[in-house]
């Protein structure tokens, strides 16, 4: 048997006005992933699956016994609210993540003060309580896939209560290097690092693994034991999305951008509002083509699908208004009466970014780090135009996918710029190419692939 352990479940709960529960798809790459797969019975007869009960509508089903989907006993942890929220948005979100892309502006943040040490013990009792339920769900010699980095210390905290388990933890972030595991008070690091090298660490790709390595010999000791660690990327599922593609939603939504679109070019993007996605720069690469390229002016329109992120982090609620800010200073400086240069869409709808992957000219996945980047793969699957992607060297996802991509620096602005345009200027022949490779290299793993590397590398 095998008890998956993450922050977000496969489902998240809602309550109609009758009191009865009907669970929605769980929002996020992992969730929609391993969702359909584990909830059609893929974690054996027992499977069972820990996450954190989220919503109040997720509360309210824990409390009222609701908590049920097929395939899977998913166990929701009803923490106490104050206590998750310091985990996940002070250390999760605001340190971890941070850490893990390269987001701090050393002169200012981060700062470890009392009020941070609350939320370190606050992630040490959520690590608990998650490792608690897993072991209490996990028969003898079971594995146990524990996901991501708000879950760090659960390896650890497992292996000393329950030593007849398998482990593997995966982190689906990139993971920082051996300077910068160095910001991190000495005690939560060398916690962090101690916890991993207890099971082995898989990763979306090798550098992020070679970083996780260089960084725990870092603080543990050159000879530190390690257990080994993986590289196993994620797919997207190709039949989910196939379905997705007939939806009446997705041809609504696809006629709609018909109409938006015109006989211009679709540069687009689709993010989560998300300071490590760079959606800034990318907007400012964008003006920089309209301005160099004049050419260009009334003949590309730049969709940003965006949907809200960790609206509770101060940072995010900036990062907000910075993008909206950059997207109306390109419309303010280069719309005429019948064009508008950026169209930022925010309706969180799935249906809408489908078609809109389906119908791009050229994709723009510019993130500063990203462990993969699931839209880079997504893209080239579902995209009928050939259409170009124009992907960041410092996503995961350009390991498997640089060759047949244009590469984007994710920090310099004219050759961004210089991308974009090459990428709307590409002739049919090599865009045919390109997007043939592209979609065979994309579809080459699916979630099932990336779950049974995890269950073969689990010790
Ligand atoms: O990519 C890492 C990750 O934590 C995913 O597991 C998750 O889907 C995504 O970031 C979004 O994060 P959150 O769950 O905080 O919205």
């Amino acid at each position: 048997m095998t008890v998956v352990v993450s922050n977000r479940g496969p489902v998240r709960f809602e309550e109609d006005p009758g009191g009865t529960f009907r669970a929605r798809p769980g929002a996020g790459g992992l969730a929609s992933s391993l969702g359909p797969l584990l909830c059609s019975g893929a974690a054996g007869p027992d499977g069972a699956w820990v996450a954190a009960a989220l919503s109040d509508g997720d509360r309210a089903a824990v409390r009222a016994g609701a908590v049920d989907v097929p395939g899977i006993r998913l166990r929701l942890l009803d923490l106490d609210a104050q206590t998750y929220r310091l985990a996940y948005d002070v250390v999760s979100n605001g340190t971890l993540w941070f850490l893990h892309h390269g987001l701090f502006d050393l002169v200012r943040r981060p700062r470890f003060d009392r009020r941070w040490r609350e939320a370190w013990t606050g992630y040490e009792a959520v690590n608990r309580a998650f490792a608690d339920a897993a072991s209490d769900l996990a028969g003898d010699g079971a594995v146990v896939l524990v996901q991501d980095l708000h879950l760090a210390l659960v390896p650890g905290l497992l292996r000393e209560q329950r030593p007849d388990l398998r482990l593997a933890f995966f982190t689906h972030t990139s993971f920082c290097g051996p300077n910068s595991i160095r910001v991190l008070p000495t005690d939560a690091a060398t916690a962090l690092c101690t916890s991993m090298a207890a099971a082995p660490c898989g990763f979306h790709a090798a550098r992020w693994a070679r970083a996780y390595e260089a960084s725990a010999r870092e603080v543990l000791g050159a000879g530190a034991p390690l257990a080994p660690t993986f590289v196993a990327p994620l797919g997207p599922d190709p039949e989910a999305l196939a379905a997705l593609v007939d939806a009446d939603t997705t041809r609504a939504a696809a006629a709609e951008l018909d109409e938006l679109v015109g006989d211009r070019a679709l540069l687009l993007r689709v993010d989560r509002i998300e300071p490590s996605k760079n959606v800034v720069r990318g907007f400012l690469a964008y003006d920089l083509l309209l301005e160099e390229r004049p050419h260009w002016r009334e003949r590309v329109v730049f969709v940003a699908r965006l949907n809200a992120s960790r609206e509770s982090l101060a940072e995010y609620q900036a990062y907000r208004l910075e993008v909206e800010q950059a997207a109306a200073r390109v419309n303010d400086r280069w719309a005429t009466p019948d064009w508008r240069p950026v169209v930022l869409d925010t309706r969180d709808d799935f249906p809408r970014t489908v078609a809109a992957l389906g119908r791009y000219d050229a994709l723009l996945v510019n993130p500063i780090k990203d462990g993969l980047n699931l839209v880079a793969k997504e893209g080239p699957i579902l995209n009928r135009r050939d259409g170009v992607l124009c992907l960041s060297r410092d996503a995961g996802a350009w390991d498997e996918l640089g060759s047949a991509a244009l590469e984007v620096h994710p920090f310099d602005l004219e050759q961004a710029a210089g991308a974009l345009d090459a990428a709307l200027a590409m002739p049919a022949d090599e865009r045919a190419t390109r997007a043939t490779r592209l979609r065979e290299l994309a579809g080459r793993r699916t979630p099932r692939d990336w779950y049974e590397d995890q269950l073969r590398h689990a010790a």
